[in-house]
């Protein structure tokens, strides 16, 4: 057995067995007054040993993506040290370990979100999950989709490339006016899919009244889940929504992995546009039976080591406790309202009351005397700060705004208190210029 003890927070203590994927936590101290991060940093190599010019790095840009703890790079090295083999393909004893390290990640994935085994495909991210859908609904022309002008591309393209998409707008308190669905479906509405919290504002949209008002048109309801899955704990059953996608790389684990659930039934019509290896149960030369899902949706060889660093990374969160993650986020969020909220040089979009949003700071520039990317390449080049700059992949919720671009600061569980104002007094240092 091998046993990493891992550097702490002051209340925080955890051991790991890289073999046997067991976590265990211990409390050591009371409650911090301030925001300190929820883990180590020194669980993070980039943020241990990682310098530019000198100088640690302040990650704010995990909207984008999260930075890797050393567990998920341990699993993936141990997958390709170890158990390198193909799935579900051989009977040797590499290719025996590999398909039951795939299926546990499946199996932990589902446990995750409530789901079970067989209603997780793994696919390469959250684009790749919406697009399975979109094909296996058979969207044509005639038909439409309802999502929010709030929507990530992700969430809008899938359903363009096919048919109509209408859109929810935003309402006064920043969140998608779901209230407003019922007015947008009709006979041909084959889907309302939508993202359960902003990547450009941290809104949290009120998705369980969007499944009810849906459902109760017969009208199925997928939920762009990339944004919550790694902040609070979701659920799929409490919210009851039909399909719910989300990615690896957001919560901690690798890219070019994520995960697709698909209620019982819901993808009982499914047939996937792209076939090949992995998928049939037969193939005779006039044709071939599908196996069933998950694996009939799941071409070619997998991304194995992908699902394994994910298993990990949401082990790691596990041990963590999402409720505690969640508490985490919150307090993140109460300080980005009291830094950001009334500022003289920008303004921060948005819901104003943090119950309403998760820990995204998406601030624009009150005057045009400086860019959003030049405010970008400031942070990053003078202060070593990883923010993102620009429209975020949201162009209609932008462009609704009429505004060109923001300055994006999106904390995770490595974050404190002193991140965001280190921030802030660089960006106040810029713009006052
Ligand atoms: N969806 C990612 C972001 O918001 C790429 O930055």
């Amino acid at each position: 057995m091998r046993s990493v003890l891992c550097s702490l927070t002051p209340w925080l203590l955890t051991e790991l067995n890289g073999n046997s994927k067991c976590y265990a936590l211990k409390i050591v101290s009371s409650e911090p007054t301030k925001t300190e991060p929820l883990v180590s940093r020194e669980d993070f190599p980039l943020l241990r040993k990682r310098t530019i010019e000198g100088r640690s790095i302040n990650y704010l840009d995990s909207a984008a993506t999260t930075l890797k703890p050393q567990i998920v790079i341990d699993a993936i090295l141990n997958f390709y040290e170890h158990s390198c083999g193909n799935i579900h393909r051989g009977d040797h004893t590499l290719s025996r370990e590999a398909s039951d390290l795939f299926e546990e990640a499946r199996h932990s994935v589902a446990r995750f979100i409530g789901a079970f085994s067989q209603e997780v495909v793994f696919t390469s991210g959250t684009s790749d999950g919406l697009n399975l859908v979109a094909d296996g609904l058979r969207l044509e022309k005639s038909h439409n989709i309802v999502v929010s002008e709030l929507d990530h591309h992700s969430n809008i393209l899938p359903w363009m490339a096919h048919c109509e998409v209408r859109f929810l707008p935003v309402d006064e308190s920043g969140r998608t006016d779901v209230s407003r669905l019922g007015a947008l479906m009709d006979d041909n509405t084959k889907l309302v899919s939508l993202g359960h919290v902003s990547n450009v504002t941290g809104a949290i949209n009120d998705v369980a009244a969007a499944t009810g008002i849906a459902h109760a048109r017969g009208v199925p309801v997928c939920i762009d889940a990339a944004q919550s899955v790694p902040h609070i704990p979701v659920d799929v059953v409490s919210l009851d929504c039909d399909f719910l996608v989300f990615s690896g790389h957001k919560l901690l684990g690798p890219s070019g992995i994520g995960a697709l659930y698909i209620k019982e039934n819901a993808g009982r019509t499914f047939h996937p546009r792209r076939v090949g290896g992995g998928t049939p149960d037969h193939v005779r030369k006039d044709g071939y039976d599908l196996k069933e899902l998950p694996y009939r949706l799941e071409v070619g060889t997998p991304n194995i080591e992908g699902a394994i660093g994910m298993a990990a990374a949401i082990e790691y969160l596990d041990a963590i406790g999402m409720d505690r993650v969640a508490e985490h986020d919150a307090k993140l969020s109460d300080k980005m309202q009291e830094l950001f909220g009334d500022c003289e040089r920008f303004y921060m979009l948005g819901p104003k009351n943090p119950e309403h949003k998760l820990a995204v700071a998406s601030l624009v520039p009150r005057k045009d005397v400086v860019s959003v990317g030049s405010i970008g390449h400031f942070l990053s080049d003078s202060r070593k700060i990883m923010a993102r700059s620009g429209t975020h992949c949201a162009h209609p919720y932008f462009e609704s705004l009429a505004v060109q671009g923001s300055i994006r600061l999106s904390p995770y569980v490595y974050s404190g208190e002193a991140d965001l104002c280190e921030a802030l007094e660089a960006i106040n240092f810029i713009l006052g210029r």
